[in-house]
């Protein structure tokens, strides 16, 4: 891959991806291995939408991820895991034996009638074979759908029955941290509502006892001993699709968006390549879970698309003691470390010392992702972790966008803390303000959207593409929305301030209000619900839900608990609010709408302007909101 490495040489590419984008990415997508090269590299409009990259062109992204590094490369690792108990071993996968047991695993995959165009769920732990499950169904073409171990039962049976799912791949269990999670039974209470399911195959991890339901159910550990080595890669169109992640947006339902293999395959590697500057016999490590973009982007596809080597951690930063993640950098002897906002600001709340006592002396490289970092959090990743000698990059993008999109280029782009900078090249965003004008110069802030395409961006939202359509194509015409607020300074660096939608960034993960409301809501006694989110100090933002819920327990506290459990059923217990204010009533205008603006206010401590509430149904619900609040 080539690499950019000064700044006159990213302004020169740039320049070049802007007026020849075509050329440009041809290029890049060059360095990959091919069955057949594309008829054409681009075809496009934004107002169906449809986006075409490298038509006509076949390949397996798993060829590129795996067989084209075997003869240079077979026994260089290509994944190294990292226990969630210290005291475990690490098992590192070489590129040969990954190989290897991608094709068997791919094998299993058809013996059990799985086929081209096929729908796979996985529900696993971060485990070698979670990796391994993904790159099979690429391998026969199978489209995976990886659903996060900490979503519910009916979570996960709404992303199964979107997409009819005909497999799930999941383990008895899973351990985060000091926590177990029994994901085998929450599969089971899932499946009672998907019909489209034929079977199930378990891994074995903590040998936690399951049940195993005759003609459905299968060993991970059996099935790989019925089937041989030898597994011919799918040839897939570059169109077709890859992968189905659902994420959450301003409705109450997860949108499945769709990624397709040729185009995000380019965009996964080269980003990958570029903006982290990976040298060949470094070791990689992205803190992210495999159920997230940034695991699918930057710890499976980039990375193994380059014959990198990729850490893949199974714990949590701060287990079994606060000094774990640097710990795992040491042992493995890391060189580009790439985390979030939330972790960061977690571990300093343990103080300077258990970084300090740790050598990280192989770090090169620092990125960050998932939120806006703040600059406390900034300086502090800059001198404790990278001991001020390691750069930065701030990555912003999304689910939706496949790979990085505003970032500094490590070693090219001069940074400046809280700020995503400039966009890569082929990427070329636009501000506009809210009738849809663009905003031009610099010294102004507006919304975030993109004015053409690039190859890793979404193609469809799962079985509805009118809603994809919709949700990002039509806000602004011929332009791709965001959802973010964004400043441009007066060097043109972009910084990112947040969602502009009913969509709360909790620890890096999107939670849509509307979901949590929905969920809430489902609980017996609530009437109505309202759900914002405000500053958190370590999840950058934390949910507040103002409850409209006449008769709670005599302990009101009991209530709230309860209502904590039913949104943990509903959704799982990352969208738990952590903030729950019973009211009488809430704030609405005549004609029913919520005025989110002003319980955002409330939520904030900031009561100071609330602006013109004279237009509600009953202005006095906020005074009654904001005492109560107080005492929350
Ligand atoms: C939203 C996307 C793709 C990364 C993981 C999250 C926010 C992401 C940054 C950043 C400020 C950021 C945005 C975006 N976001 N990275 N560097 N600075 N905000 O993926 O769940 O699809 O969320 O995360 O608000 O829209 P996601």
């Amino acid at each position: 891959m080539m690499q950019i490495n000064s700044f006159d040489e990213y302004q020169k590419t740039y320049k070049l991806s802007v007026e020849q984008p075509e050329e440009f990415w041809s290029g890049i997508a060059s360095t990959f291995k091919w069955r057949k090269k594309w008829d054409k590299v681009l075809s496009w409009n934004f107002s169906e939408p449809n986006v075409k990259w490298f038509e006509g062109a076949k390949l397996n992204i798993t060829e590129n991820c795996l067989d084209r590094h075997l003869a240079e490369n077979g026994d260089k690792p290509a994944i190294i895991w990292e226990s969630n108990d210290p005291e475990k071993d690490s098992i590192t996968l070489t590129y040969k034996i990954l190989h290897e047991q991608v094709c068997r695993f791919a094998n299993v995959l058809k013996k059990n009638q799985v086929k081209k165009g096929d729908r796979v769920c996985i529900y696993m732990p971060m485990v070698p074979e979670l990796a391994v499950a993904v790159l099979a169904c690429a391998r026969i073409g199978a489209v995976h759908s990886v659903v996060f171990g900490g979503f519910s039962a009916k979570s996960i049976a709404d992303r199964i029955n979107d997409a009819s799912c005909k497999l799930v791949i999941t383990a008895d269990g899973a351990y985060r941290g000091a926590k177990q999670i029994q994901l085998k039974e929450v599969i089971d209470d899932a499946l009672i509502g998907c019909p489209s399911v034929e079977k199930v195959i378990v891994l074995t991890h903590t040998r936690t006892p399951v049940s195993m339901l005759k003609g459905r159910d299968l060993w991970f550990e059996d099935e790989i001993k019925l089937v041989d080595t030898d597994c011919p890669a799918q040839e897939m169109d570059a169109e077709d699709m890859l992968f189905i992640l659902y994420t959450s947006g301003s409705t109450g339902k997860p949108k499945g968006v769709v990624h397709t293999v040729g185009g995000y395959m380019v965009y996964a590697g080269y980003t990958f390549s570029n903006v982290f500057n990976y040298q060949p016999e470094e070791v990689f490590f992205c803190t992210a879970d495999i159920g997230w973009i940034t695991g699918h982007s930057y710890i499976v596809y980039g990375p193994l698309s380059q014959g990198a080597t990729t850490l893949m951690f199974e714990g949590v930063p701060t287990y079994p003691t606060p000094a774990r993640l640097w710990e795992v950098v040491d042992k493995h002897k890391v060189n580009i470390l790439y985390t979030a906002p939330t972790a960061i600001r977690s571990l300093m709340g343990f103080g300077d010392e258990p970084v300090d006592g740790a050598d990280l002396s192989s770090l090169r490289v620092l990125g960050s992702v998932g939120e806006p970092i703040n600059e406390e959090a900034w300086h502090w990743f800059d001198e404790h972790v990278g001991k001020k000698k390691c750069p930065i990059v701030d990555t912003w993008w999304q689910t939706e966008t496949g790979g990085l999109m505003i970032s500094p280029i490590a070693f090219v782009t001069p940074t400046k803390p809280s700020y995503a900078t400039l966009p890569l090249p082929g990427v070329q965003p636009v501000l506009v303000d809210e009738q849809g004008n663009v905003i031009e110069g610099n010294g102004v802030s507006g919304n975030l959207c993109i004015k053409f395409p690039w190859p890793g961006m979404l193609r469809t939202t799962y079985g509805d593409h009118q809603r994809c359509k919709l949700t990002y194509f039509s806000t602004y015409e011929n332009l791709y929305f965001t959802g973010d607020g964004c400043l441009r300074d007066e060097d043109g660096y972009y910084r990112i301030t947040g969602r502009v939608d009913d969509v709360i960034n909790v620890s890096g993960h999107r939670i849509g209000t509307a979901e949590v409301e929905n969920a809430i809501n489902m609980h017996a006694g609530v009437v109505e619900s309202a759900v914002v989110g405000y500053p958190h100090e370590v999840k950058g933002q934390g949910i507040y839900a103002f409850v409209i819920f006449p008769n709670p327990h005599s302990d009101a506290d009991l209530s709230r608990k309860d209502i904590l459990q039913t949104v943990t059923r509903v959704i799982g217990a990352i969208a738990k609010p952590d903030k729950i204010l019973f009211v009488s009533g809430l704030p609405k205008t005549r004609s029913g709408k919520i005025m989110r603006r002003i319980l955002r206010k409330i939520a904030e401590g900031d009561i100071s302007n609330l602006g013109d509430i004279s237009t509600l149904q009953d202005p006095a619900v906020v005074e009654e909101i904001i005492e109560k609040a107080k005492q929350v």
